[in-house]
């Protein structure tokens, strides 16, 4: 089987708070979204397809390291995955592996990339990388229902009700691999029912696969709020890539 990127960055950065959408903003010298490609940029993946809104206006600067496909997103991260997919549909079978990255996580070590390539490459199923928990976890009461000031719990705190044992507990990164045809079936049904998921390893769950988890780095964040642009800037400093 051939491997395939998608790369969802087709958000708008609502929590970064800049009029530019976040994976356009400049970090340790180009763009975010640049920096994520040239890491995706490995020999063994075939092409890439890159998930972009219908109103960007920021795409056609890019540099970019290889020739990458551009389609539209759609309104949730998930029917952005799936257009994605879509358009791999013509030149790729349905047994390939897809990986699944996000364009606000620049940080990614492409020596990470290649391990769950190759870890899962015989795999049924696949998985995606991730890092353990390293704080004692905390189950709170329910949220009450939006909208509410956020964020809330800030103003009178909130009430503990167990400890979660954190030795079962990791965060899921991305890139998430799996098989093309899978994939795109497990999407389809979470947004047939109406539902929606924050990753594609919680839509293949849904069907009743076990995503396997490889230990990635804990540096490959999700820039998110306007403090992880700093954290990141770091952390591409550090690994001279
Ligand atoms: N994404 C996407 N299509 C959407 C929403 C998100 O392709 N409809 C992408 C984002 O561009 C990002 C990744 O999915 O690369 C992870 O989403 P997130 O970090 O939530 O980014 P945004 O949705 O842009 O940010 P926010 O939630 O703060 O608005
Ligand atoms: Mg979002």
């Amino acid at each position: 089987p051939h491997y395939w990127a998608i790369v969802p960055a087709a958000g708008q950065g609502s929590r970064m708070g800049h009029t530019r959408p976040k994976q356009y903003l400049p970090l340790h010298g180009k763009p975010i979204l640049q920096h994520t490609l040239e890491r995706l940029n490995l020999p063994r993946i075939k092409g890439i397809v890159v998930c972009i809104a219908a109103n960007d206006s920021d795409w056609q600067t890019l540099t970019l390291p290889r020739t990458v496909m551009s389609v539209v997103g759609g309104v949730e991260r998930c029917h952005s995955v799936l257009n994605g997919l879509q358009a791999l549909q013509p030149q790729a079978q349905p047994n390939d592996w897809v990986l699944v990255h996000d364009a606000a996580r620049p940080c990614v070590r492409p020596a990470d990339i290649d391990k769950l390539m190759t870890q899962l490459a015989d795999h049924p199923v696949g998985g995606l990388l991730a890092v353990p928990v390293r704080d004692t976890m905390k189950r709170v009461s329910a949220l009450p229902p939006q909208p509410l000031p956020h964020p809330f719990w800030g103003e009178r705190g909130v009430e503990v009700i167990e400890t979660v044992n954190r030795e079962n507990l990791w965060h899921a990164l991305t890139p998430q691999m799996f098989r093309l045809e899978a994939l795109t079936l497990a999407l389809q049904h979470v947004l047939n029912q109406q539902e929606t998921v924050t990753d594609e390893a919680q839509a293949m769950e849904r069907q009743g696969y076990r995503p396997v988890l490889i230990e990635g780095h804990a540096d490959n964040i999700k820039v998110t709020l306007p403090q992880d642009l700093n954290l990141a800037e770091l952390y591409l400093q550090q690994q001279d890539f």
